[in-house]
């Protein structure tokens, strides 16, 4: 077993995490004066969302320069601070490494501007305009097409992402090396892992085709999504970088299937450590479009996750589990009750994740049941994906507020509020105006909300406790019960004879259900569960983890 499998993860966006100079914006001492919090929840690793120097468009997923961290957040000397006080503390650091696109400020881009003979020309993919048009139809992520036209160079140039952020071109060896020379300086000043920014879009089909927009997902991802040499360079990275160093990884791949996670996770292919993936998450997309209100139905969340679960195992693949990241919406308001049962389902989202196979993840704010900020108005987004969709929406004919309605559900500005510390002004987070506005009214904070024995808090403390001393967690194989159930999830992990089961009521309604006989209860998010031996009793979002016999 990898140390990796049994810790858990903990993410920081760092923006929105501490500030530490009244500037309005976390940075990396204010991270500092948190270790000791982070090291009470128990977590050994932590991710940190980018923070190099960067125009700051994707805040920060745009990098201008690897080698120099952004002045709003410190200096490398911080950094290294950082990477002491939390190794003193038996906490590993992995940083988000985005290697797809580079910001239109990076040096290499400059150079690629000024003609095509220039030798970093070739760093980036740029293409000659088919009948005056654009390369192909492929669609940018963050709306609009993925080409972006230079009239200096009659040239197209390819962003899968927002437009100032071209894709880089891993065909060229040179880009390549310089990438994981690069990595290695990182690995130099001592951090212990990467988490690769949207790693399997980075092998393109060199033809580049159209594609057939027979659904929505047919808008490109055909000729990028794990592409042709993608597991090549991987390979080579393990071999340059991350076997040498030791490191943890986990790559962000999106639109993925299991088969091919399994090929990024093995071991014995020497890739990456583990899949951070997202179908589960993706359940209440409408048609498969995101930008709708959705809804979703826990059959369908069951048969997705168990699917992974059972798959990735026998694949020897491994997951990431997470409810919630930087760019998806506070899972607590999304898919249960952040009101009445607040307490009750945060704690469910964290049994019904850490019960399963897999490295947890706990984004930041998730510890407490934090929810989503809610905007009314679109002047309160900064977010470039949410505003762009914004306008494409009222654009498709959509009204405004129905448009508001559906960021306040899928908007990832909603997670990117401040971290709430405390009651005092801004929630403790910043002396300062933050650079987003937080939920003023909300009484959830660490002071008020961590410290009680029964608290949210206290639950992930608990279970990232437990993972550490049951190895049923880790190597436990993984069984679904009652797949048609439709209000009540129940799954059972079994290592050796050693049994548990972990049953959750996804509904505001008491539900009854037979059960094995209860050896002991082990988690439980109602402080008097009643069991009888053969049926449970589920209270609105009651979520159990018993071992049976
Ligand atoms: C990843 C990041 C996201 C970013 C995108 C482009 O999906 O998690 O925040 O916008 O990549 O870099
Ligand atoms: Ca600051």
């Amino acid at each position: 077993m990898k140390w990796w499998q049994k810790a858990t993860v903990y993410q920081i966006y760092p923006r929105s995490f501490q500030d530490s100079n009244g500037d309005g914006i976390g940075d990396i001492n204010g991270i500092i004066q948190r270790l000791d919090y982070l090291q009470d929840l128990g977590i050994e690793l932590i991710w940190l969302t980018p923070m190099y120097v960067s125009p700051g468009r994707d805040n920060g997923y745009d990098i201008a320069d690897y080698y120099q961290i952004d002045p709003i957040f410190g200096d490398l000397a911080d950094f290294e601070r950082l990477l002491k006080e939390a190794h003193q503390r038996g906490i590993k650091i992995m940083m988000d490494m985005v290697v797809n696109h580079t910001s239109d400020q990076h040096r290499w881009f400059q150079e690629s501007l000024k003609g095509k003979d220039n030798p970093y020309h070739d760093y980036y993919l740029w293409r000659d305009p088919v009948d005056g048009h654009e390369p192909n139809n492929w669609l940018s992520k963050f709306s609009g097409s993925a080409w972006e036209y230079v009239p200096a160079l009659n040239q197209y140039y390819l962003h899968l992402y927002e437009k100032r952020m071209p894709d880089l071109n891993w065909r060229n060896p040179q880009l390549r090396e310089e990438i994981y020379q690069m990595m290695q300086f990182w690995a130099d000043l001592g951090i212990d892992g990467l988490r690769l920014d949207v790693i399997n879009n980075i092998s393109k089909d060199k033809d580049f085709p159209n594609d057939t927009f027979e659904t929505p997902s047919d808008d490109g991802r055909n000729f990028y999504t794990n592409g042709p040499h993608v597991h090549e360079y991987i390979h080579e990275m393990y071999e340059r970088v991350f076997g040498p160093n030791n490191f943890v990884t986990v790559g962000e791949l999106s639109s993925t299937p299991v088969s091919e996670a399994i090929r990024y996770t093995n071991p014995e292919r020497e890739e990456l450590s583990m899949a951070f993936t997202f179908h589960h998450v993706k359940v209440d997309y409408t048609g498969g479009k995101k930008w709708t209100l959705g809804q979703y139905r826990l059959s369908d969340l069951k048969r997705i996750l168990s699917q992974w679960q059972t798959e990735m195992a026998a694949g020897g693949g491994w997951n990431a589990l997470f409810w919630s990241n930087h760019d998806q919406p506070r899972a607590i308001s999304r898919f249960l009750d952040d009101g009445q049962y607040r307490d009750q389902s945060a704690k469910l989202l964290a049994l019904v994740e850490f019960g399963l196979q897999g490295t947890p993840y706990i984004y930041q704010g998730e510890e407490i049941a934090m929810k989503n900020a809610n905007f009314t108005s679109i002047d309160q987004y900064q977010d470039a994906e949410s505003i762009n969709a914004y306008h494409q929406m009222l654009a498709d004919g959509i009204s405004e507020d129905l448009a508001i309605k559906i960021l306040q559900q899928k908007s990832r500005e909603n997670c990117r509020i401040p971290m709430q510390w405390d009651m005092t002004a801004n929630h403790g987070f910043t002396t300062g105006m933050p650079w987003l506005q937080p939920v003023v009214a909300d009484d959830y904070s660490v002071a008020t909300k961590a410290q009680a024995p029964d608290s949210v808090f206290a639950f992930y403390q608990q279970l990232v406790a437990l993972r550490k001393t049951e190895p049923v967690l880790i190597e436990g194989q993984y069984q679904l019960l009652a797949p048609e159930d439709e209000a009540v999830y129940t799954y059972q992990r079994q290592l050796g004879d050693k049994k548990v089961r972990v049953i959750a009521n996804f509904t505001d309604q008491t539900q009854q259900r037979a059960n094995a006989a209860v050896k002991a209860v082990m988690m439980s998010n109602y402080p008097d569960q009643q069991l009888t031996t053969d049926q449970i009793t589920l209270r609105p979002y009651e979520a159990v983890m018993l071992e049976i016999e």
